[in-house]
């Protein structure tokens, strides 16, 4: 799947993978503004993305341990995802992810 990553400087990065999660993914390619501080395990919000809109068909709802750990942070709104919790996946194909600061 290809996902789109809009960074905090404003660059759009496409990258492509199989499989794994989308921080994964963002934290091969380097994606600025993306830590996976936790490795993935949803407890440190260093992977905050904003999901476009129109793509939020694409994902599942949030899990409550991440509504929980996304409550936390100052800048979430109600297109907050943490990126380690979304598989890459066809579904996903396309998505386009804003990264938080
Ligand atoms: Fe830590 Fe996603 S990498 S919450």
């Amino acid at each position: 799947a290809k996902v789109t990553f809009i960074t905090q400087s404003n660059d759009e990065i496409t990258v492509e993978a199989e499989s794994g999660s989308v921080m994964q993914l963002a934290v091969e390619n380097g994606i600025e503004g993306i830590d996976g501080d936790c490795g993935g395990v949803c407890s440190c919000a260093t992977c905050h993305v904003y999901v476009a809109p129109e793509h939020q068909h694409k994902i599942g709802a949030a899990s409550e341990i991440e509504q929980d750990m996304l409550s936390l942070d100052d800048n979430v709104n109600e297109y907050s995802r943490l990126c380690c919790q979304i598989d890459v996946s066809d579904e996903i194909d396309g998505i386009i992810l804003t990264v938080a600061v």
